[in-house]
C-alpha cells in the first residue's frame, strides 16, 4: 500500500541523517486540500537531530523530493504549520487506483491480515421467551459486521448465536403456562413471545401475594433439569414458539448463523467441566457451594460455578460452552462474544478463569461490548414491561420508510436501523429515541442507499450514451479520488480494532464528496474528452459504496 511506500521513503530519508526513529505517524489531513498523507517526525525528532523542526522538515523534504520523478506517485511534498511534511498523491497514482478498483470490484478492500485463523463470532444470543430487544438488535448488528469484516480480511469465521434457553425462569414461566395460559392460543399466535412474557410478567405479580408460587417453579425446573418427560416437552415447544418469532426478525435484518448452539446443548458437559475445575484445584468448596477464586491483584470478584443445591449456572454453561468450541474447532481459535456492557465484569472473570484452567493465552478471548440503549426514563426492564420490541421498531421504520416506492422500504428501512447504530463507536450508551433510530436522512443508511443509487443511474446513462469507462485520460485530482484509495486502510482498521464505525464514516465523506461533483460538474457528456475518466471514477465510488455497506450488512438497491 502506499502508505507503507511513503513510510519506507521517510524511514530512509531519515537513515541518510543518521536519525533513528521508532516508529514513524502517518496520518490523513483533515481538510483534503492539505494533501492526502502528513507526518509529524520532523518535529517529533528535532531535539534528537539537533536541529530545529523546520530546519529538519526542510532537510527531510529536499531528500524526499529528489526520489520524486514525473509519473511516480507523488506530486509534491510541503511544508506546514510548525513542521508537518504534507505529501499530495498524483493524478497517476489516483488513476492507477481506480483502474484497481475496476478490476477487483467486489475484492476492493480485502486483506489478507486474517490468513489461516479462525475465528467465532459469537452475537446476538436472545433469550428464549424473553423479548428481542433493543439491546440484542445491537448485538445482532454490530456482531454481523465484524464477522463480515473479518471475513472480508481473510479469516475463516464462524457465527455463532448462544441462545438463553435455559435457567430457573423456566420453572416461573411452565407455571404461568400451566395456571394461565393456553397452548392453543400460542400455537396460532404470530407473536407467541408477547403471550410468553406477558405470562412471565404476571407470574411476578402473583408471586407478591403468593410466595409459594416460587417453589412450585423452582421444583418445575427441577424435573426440566431431569429432563422429565412432558415437562420437557413443554419447554421445547416454548423454545419453538421464540425461534419462529426470532428466525422472521433474522430474515429481515438478513442475518445468518453458522452455528446455534444453545445454552442448554451443554447441560451434559458442565459435570466434566466442573471436575477440572476441582481437579485442577482452581475452584474452592464454600458453603456447599463451588467458587473460583481469582488474584488479588486482578480485583475480580469470586465466580460461582455450582450452587449448593447442585443446580449449574449461567457462567458454567458459558465454560462448557467455550471448552467445547476450543475441541470442535481446534486450539488456535480465538473466541470473540459481541455482548452488552453490563457483562464486561463477568466476561473478564470467565477469561481469568479460563486462562487458569490452562484452555486459552491472551488475546485468544475477546469481549466486544456495547453501551445499553436507555429509555428517557431509564432502564429497559423485562419484568416491569417497558422494553421495547424489536419488530415493533422494524415495522415503525418501514413505515417511515413509507416515501419510498414499496420495494425498497424494507431495505431503507433496515439500512435507517443499522446504520444509525454503526455509524458511532459502540462503547457508549445510547438514549431511546424513535427520530434519531429511524433517521432516514442526513448522515444515514438512506443517504449511502441514495448516493449508490444515483451513481448506478449515471453509469446506466452513460451505457445509453455510449460512454465507455477508461482510466486513461486524467483531470487534476478530484476529491473523491482522493478518498476512494483509502478504502483498504479503513478496512484494515476496522478490522484491528473491531470498529465498524471506522467504515460508516468513511462512506460518509466518500458520499458527500461523490455528491458534491456530481452536483458540479456534468459526468456523462458526450462532447467532453473527460467523461469516460468521470465514469470510471463514478463506477469506483459505486464499487465502494456497495463493498461498504455490504461490510455493514447494509443492502444497495439499484433505484431508489
Ligand atoms: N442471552 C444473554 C442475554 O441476553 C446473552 C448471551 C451472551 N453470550 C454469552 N456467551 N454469555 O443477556
Amino acid at each position: 500500500m502506499i502508505r507503507e511506500k511513503i513510510k519506507k521513503s521517510i524511514e530512509d530519508a531519515l537513515k541518510k541523517l543518521e536519525i533513528e526513529a521508532k516508529e514513524i505517524h502517518l496520518e490523513h489531513p483533515e481538510d483534503l486540500s492539505h494533501g492526502d498523507y502528513s507526518t509529524n517526525v520532523a518535529m517529533v525528532l528535532a531535539p534528537k537531530s539537533g536541529l530545529k523542526p523546520l530546519q529538519l522538515a526542510e532537510k527531510l523534504k529536499s531528500d524526499l523530493s529528489k526520489g520524486l520523478q514525473k509519473g511516480g506517485f507523488i506530486e509534491k511534498i510541503d511544508i506546514a504549520g510548525p513542521g508537518f511534511i504534507n505529501f499530495y498523491l498524483s493524478p497517476e497514482f489516483f488513476n492507477e487506483s481506480i483502474k484497481e478498483i475496476l478490476e477487483r470490484k467486489s475484492d476492493f478492500g480485502k486483506n489478507d491480515l486474517g490468513k489461516g485463523k479462525k475465528v467465532i463470532v459469537e452475537y446476538s444470543s436472545p433469550n428464549i421467551a424473553k423479548p428481542f430487544t433493543i439491546g440484542h438488535l445491537r448485538s445482532t448488528i454490530i456482531g454481523d459486521s465484524i464477522a463480515k469484516i473479518l471475513e472480508f480480511s481473510g479469516h475463516q469465521v464462524i457465527r455463532d448465536n448462544h441462545i438463553g434457553d435455559w435457567g430457573t425462569q423456566f420453572g416461573k414461566l411452565i407455571v404461568a403456562i400451566k395456571k394461565w395460559g393456553d397452548e392453543k392460543k400460542l400455537n396460532k399466535s404470530k407473536n407467541p413471545v408477547k403471550i410468553l412474557v406477558d405470562l412471565y410478567i404476571k407470574f411476578h405479580k402473583e408471586v407478591e401475594k403468593n410466595p409459594k408460587l416460587e417453589d412450585e417453579a423452582r421444583e418445575w425446573f427441577k424435573k426440566l433439569e431431569q429432563h422429565d418427560k412432558e415437562t420437557f416437552s413443554l419447554w421445547k415447544k416454548i423454545v419453538d414458539w421464540s425461534m419462529k418469532e426470532f428466525n422472521r426478525l433474522y430474515g429481515r435484518l438478513g442475518v445468518k448463523f453458522d452455528e446455534i448452539l444453545p445454552e442448554s446443548f451443554f447441560e451434559e458437559k458442565m459435570r466434566e467441566v466442573l471436575e477440572e475445575i476441582k481437579n485442577k484445584k482452581i475452584g474452592q468448596m464454600s458453603e456447599g457451594a463451588l467458587v473460583i477464586f481469582f488474584t488479588e491483584e486482578s480485583h475480580l470478584p469470586p465466580l460461582l460455578v455450582q450452587k449448593s443445591d447442585g443446580t449449574s449456572l449461567y457462567a458454567t454453561r458459558e465454560l462448557a460452552t467455550d471448552k467445547y468450541r476450543k475441541e470442535k474447532y481446534g486450539k488456535d481459535i480465538v473466541i470473540i462474544n459481541e455482548v452488552g456492557s453490563e457483562q464486561k465484569e463477568y466476561f473478564k472473570q470467565i477469561f481469568a478463569a479460563e486462562e487458569m484452567l490452562g484452555w486459552f493465552k491472551k488475546g485468544e478471548r475477546v469481549h466486544i461490548s456495547h453501551g445499553l440503549y436507555r429509555l428517557p426514563e431509564g432502564r429497559m426492564s423485562t419484568r416491569k414491561g417497558n422494553a421495547v420490541w424489536l419488530e415493533d421498531i422494524v415495522n415503525e421504520a418501514v413505515k417511515r420508510a413509507g416515501e419510498f416506492n414499496r420495494e425498497v422500504a424494507e431495505p431503507v428501512a433496515i439500512g435507517a436501523l443499522k446504520f444509525n447504530d454503526l455509524k458511532r463507536e459502540s462503547k457508549s450508551d445510547i438514549v431511546f429515541s424513535w427520530d434519531e433510530i429511524l433517521n432516514l436522512k442526513g448522515d444515514s443508511g438512506p443517504y449511502l442507499q441514495y448516493t449508490y443509487a444515483r451513481a448506478r443511474s449515471v453509469l446506466l446513462k452513460a451505457e445509453q450514451e455510449k460512454i465507455k469507462p477508461s482510466t486513461i485520460y486524467h483531470l487534476p485530482a478530484t476529491d473523491p479520488e482522493r478518498l476512494l484509495y483509502r478504502f483498504p486502510e479503513v478496512v484494515e482498521r476496522a478490522v484491528r480494532e473491531y470498529s465498524p464505525h471506522y467504515i460508516a464514516i468513511y462512506l460518509l465523506d466518500l458520499a458527500s464528496a461523490f455528491n458534491s461533483f456530481y452536483n458540479e460538474i456534468k459526468i456523462v457528456d458526450k462532447n467532453d474528452p473527460d467523461s469516460p475518466y468521470k465514469v470510471a471514477l463514478t463506477q469506483a465510488v459505486s464499487i465502494i459504496l456497495k463493498n461498504g455497506l455490504w461490510l455493514l450488512g447494509i443492502q444497495t438497491p439499484e433505484k431508489m
